[in-house]
């Protein structure tokens, strides 16, 4: 493995990493955009770059399952979440992201099929 260069980018610590689709095929709708800016809102100290337990949030296009949108995953649980609303969102930022239980109503799949939720 090559070792780092002197201009190699670098990256604060962070517990989670989230993705919301926006494609159009999951999200006709276009709920994408305003879930999220509203996850922004509601992380809170979690979306701050200085905290380790930092929640990196990202767009994509695509998460290669283009149904029942908006979806979102959680990594590194690798859990799925399908038909994602402002108040599904809110429900998953608290109970899940603040407090590591998944909202199970909103799973479709998860890495980890047993359910074990790795420690972030
Ligand atoms: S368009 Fe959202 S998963 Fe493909």
């Amino acid at each position: 493995m090559p070792s780092p260069s002197d201009d190699a980018p670098s990256q604060a610590p962070y517990a989670r990493h989230v993705f919301i689709c926006n494609g159009q095929y999951c999200d006709p709708q276009r709920q994408s955009a305003g879930l999220y800016r509203a996850l922004s809102r509601q992380l809170g100290e979690l979306g701050q770059y200085d905290n380790p337990e930092r929640v990196k949030r990202s767009i994509t296009s695509c998460l290669g399952v283009c149904w029942g949108g908006p979806l979102m995953v959680v990594y590194p649980e690798g859990i799925w979440y399908h038909h994602v609303d402002e108040a599904a969102l809110a429900r998953i930022v608290e109970e899940h992201l603040r407090n590591g239980q998944p909202v199970e109503e909103y799973i479709f799949h998860r890495l980890d099929e047993d359910g074990a939720v790795p420690e972030a």
